[in-house]
């Protein structure tokens, strides 16, 4: 019914705002009686799905990505549709309208996005308040990231504060928190990712971090292998919970389309780029560092290939706006079957025989 009916109205409004549209018919699904209901026709009860992410129980690998939701608006509804974990934000420091509209531009044609969205925000307070008040209404929920970046108007010199300011804020209310230095628009950031800087970012934020709270890296996938290399040292010296691979890609390959809208591309043309950042980054991993991989998942072939490229667990984002509401379900679905028909008593061993079959 999605891809007949609903898919084609939504895609006739722009993107953003089809994503309006949904997000106000969505917010019922706060009510926690709907989000109940919701989560008793999606959740895929299996144990076999549950997996454990730098000391987390996830019930499923399956979570949503960062960006959907920025500002902790529709907790109920991703509950509901079965997420096993769900990433909040970017969130900033300060409240800022992000760049100006349009800013997401699709390509159907490769079930793929571009997006220039600049971190529209409300802040971190704002997030802070609705989010106690969304975790004292609804008790079931998957365990719940939130995802920091830079406000704009902060100079690349002192991010640290700014960075600061949203940890305190926020981590009180999140299982785990990603530091975003990888998103494309805005300018700089990606600056952050670079050995002195980071190091001192991430230094900064450990300290602070008195509750030991996951700390993840939100990782881009146009880093060239050895400042991955860089990057993950850099995250092992400070204690890093956990790698997320990978953020949109400012590169253009894989789209069949010529294009000059400026942004990050997500969807299927950064599916093999991520796999393979994710497969470089799973080789690397000595010690206690957890992996999550994202980009261009939609079906479960494509979880079982992160998972065998040392991801232990997946987010997804651009599958949801082409699949519909049912995708994290009928991923999990396909992941049972495939468990069922392979007689395998847990997804590691489902990972095993994936791996056997590549
Ligand atoms: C419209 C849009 C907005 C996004 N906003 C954010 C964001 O605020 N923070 C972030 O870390 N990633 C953001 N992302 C990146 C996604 O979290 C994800 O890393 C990327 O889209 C690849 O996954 P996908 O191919 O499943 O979409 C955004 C992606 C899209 C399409």
């Amino acid at each position: 019914m999605y891809k007949s009916l609903v898919r084609p109205l939504f895609f006739s409004m722009q993107p953003e705002t089809a994503h309006d549209v949904m997000r106000t018919l969505s917010r019922c699904a706060n009510l926690s009686a709907v989000s109940t209901m919701l989560r008793r026709c999606n959740v895929v009860n299996d144990p076999r799905l549950a997996v454990t992410v730098a000391g987390l129980s996830f019930p499923n690998p399956i979570g949503l990505a960062a960006g959907l939701d920025k500002n902790a608006e529709l907790l109920g509804l991703w509950s509901g549709l079965g997420f096993g974990h769900i990433e909040l934000g970017t969130v900033t420091a300060q409240a800022q309208p992000g760049n100006p509209k349009p800013r997401i531009f699709r390509y159907a044609g490769d079930v793929a996005l571009i997006n220039r969205m600049g971190f529209p925000s409300e802040g971190a307070d704002e997030v802070a308040i609705r989010l106690a008040e969304m975790r004292g209404r609804l008790k079931t929920l998957p365990p719940i990231g939130i995802n920091i970046g830079k406000s704009k108007v902060t100079d690349i010199d002192r991010a640290i504060d700014d960075y600061l300011y949203s940890f305190k804020t926020l981590s009180p209310l999140a299982d785990y928190v990603t530091v975003n230095v990888s998103s494309p628009n805005t300018p700089g950031l990606r600056q952050l990712q670079e050995r002195e800087r980071l190091s001192a970012l991430l230094g900064a934020l450990q300290e602070a971090n008195k509750d030991r709270k996951p700390l993840f890296v939100k990782v881009a996938p146009d880093l060239s292998f050895s400042a991955i290399e860089e990057l993950i040292e850099c995250c092992e010296v400070t204690g890093i919970a956990g790698l997320i691979a990978t953020n949109t890609t400012i590169s253009r390959d894989g789209l069949s389309v010529e294009t000059d809208e400026a942004g990050g591309l997500s969807g299927g043309p950064l599916r093999e780029k991520a796999l393979e950042v994710v497969t470089f980054i799973g080789s690397r991993l000595k010690g206690p560092m957890a992996l999550i991989g994202v980009g261009g998942i939609s079906n479960y072939t494509h979880v079982l290939d992160m998972l065998a490229a040392g991801a232990s667990a997946v987010q997804l984002y651009t599958a949801l706006i082409y699949e519909g509401p049912a995708v994290a379900r009928a991923i999990l679905r396909g992941l049972t079957r495939f468990m069922d028909d392979n007689n395998c008593a847990s997804l590691t061993e489902a990972t095993n025989i994936w791996k056997n079959r590549l």
